[in-house]
C-alpha cells in the first residue's frame, strides 16, 4: 500500500530565526491520521526545524545534496552533513535544473549518494510549458526518468522509501495547475516508465505525488485521483492555514485508501 506524503518545500524562505516556529505551528495544525509530513526548509533551518518538530511525527528534508561525500565544493553540502538534521531529500526540483544547470545524470548521482546514505529521496520531473504544448510531457519526463534511473536497482530505491514527484515546470509558482486528469495520466505515465526500465510490478508501489501551485483549494482534484498519492507543496508551505487544508485533505484520502486503520 502506497503512503500518502504531504512535503513542504520552503525553497529559499525562512531564517533559522523564524523557521522553528513555522514547523511547529504547521506541525500542530496538520495531525492526520495516514498522512506522512514532511518539511523541507533551507539547510541553515534544518537544526531550527528538527528541533522544533520534537516529539512530532513531522520528518525533515533538504532540498538539495550534493553528490560527493566531502571535498574542494565551496558551498555545498554533502549527505553526511545531513546526519541528525534530515531523513529526506528533493532531488532534480525544476528550480535546480534550470538555475543551476542540474542534468539528469547529475540527479542520478545524487540519487545514488543520497539512498547510500540513507536518505528518502523524493525525485522530481516535469516539463516545461512548450512540450507540453507540444505534446511531447510524456516523453520529456520518460527521458528525465531514464535518465537519473537506469541501471539502478528498483528493490533497493524501493527499500529507501523512493518517492516520485510529477511538477509541471509552468504550474511551479505560477497560480496553474495542471487537471487531476492529466496529473493522473502524467503518474500512469511515469509508472510505465519505471516498467520500461524494468521495475516490473514494482512500478506500482512508488507514490507519485503531484507539484505545482497546490493548495487547500485544490488539493482534493489531485488526491480524488488513485493514481496520485500526496502534494509536494510550494508557496502554499509556508502558511499554516492552508497546510492544515491541505493535510485535512490528505486524511479524507489517507482514510478513503484504508491506510489509518
Ligand atoms: P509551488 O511550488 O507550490 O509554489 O508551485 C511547488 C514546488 O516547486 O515544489
Amino acid at each position: 500500500m502506497r503512503p500518502i506524503v504531504i512535503a513542504a518545500n520552503w525553497k529559499m524562505n525562512t531564517t533559522p530565526a523564524d523557521a522553528g516556529d513555522l514547523a511547529r505551528t504547521i506541525a500542530s495544525r496538520t495531525r492526520e491520521p495516514g498522512v506522512t509530513r514532511v518539511i523541507c526548509p533551507p539547510f541553515v533551518s534544518l537544526a531550527a526545524v528538527r528541533d522544533a518538530l520534537e516529539g512530532e511525527d513531522v520528518a525533515t528534508g533538504a532540498q538539495n545534496v550534493h553528490q560527493e561525500l566531502a571535498g574542494a565544493y565551496t558551498g555545498e553540502v554533502s549527505v553526511p552533513m545531513l546526519a541528525g538534521l534530515a531523513t529526506w531529500v528533493i532531488l532534480g526540483h525544476s528550480e535546480r535544473r534550470a538555475y543551476f544547470g542540474e542534468t539528469d545524470e547529475l540527479v542520478g548521482k545524487k540519487l545514488d549518494r543520497a539512498v547510500a546514505g540513507g536518505l528518502r529521496p523524493i525525485l522530481c520531473v516535469g516539463e516545461v510549458l512548450a512540450d507540453r504544448e507540444a505534446g511531447r510531457e510524456t516523453q520529456v519526463v520518460d527521458a528525465q526518468l531514464k535518465g537519473s534511473l537506469e541501471g539502478r536497482d528498483p528493490a533497493t530505491l524501493l527499500a529507501a522509501g523512493f518517492v516520485i514527484a510529477y511538477e509541471p515546470v509552468w504550474a511551479i509558482g505560477t497560480g496553474l495547475t495542471a487537471s487531476g486528469a492529466d496529473a493522473s495520466a502524467m503518474a500512469d505515465a511515469i509508472r510505465a516508465s519505471l516498467v520500461a526500465l524494468g521495475w516490473g510490478s514494482a512500478a506500482e508501489d512508488v507514490p507519485v505525488l503531484y507539484g505545482g501551485s497546490v493548495t487547500s483549494a485544490n488539493v482534493g482534484e489531485f488526491l480524488s485521483e488513485p493514481a496520485i498519492d500526496g502534494a509536494l507543496v510550494g508557496g502554499a508551505s509556508l502558511k499554516p492555514d492552508e497546510m492544515a487544508g491541505i493535510c485535512a485533505r490528505a486524511g479524507i484520502t489517507a482514510a478513503a485508501r484504508g491506510l489509518t486503520s
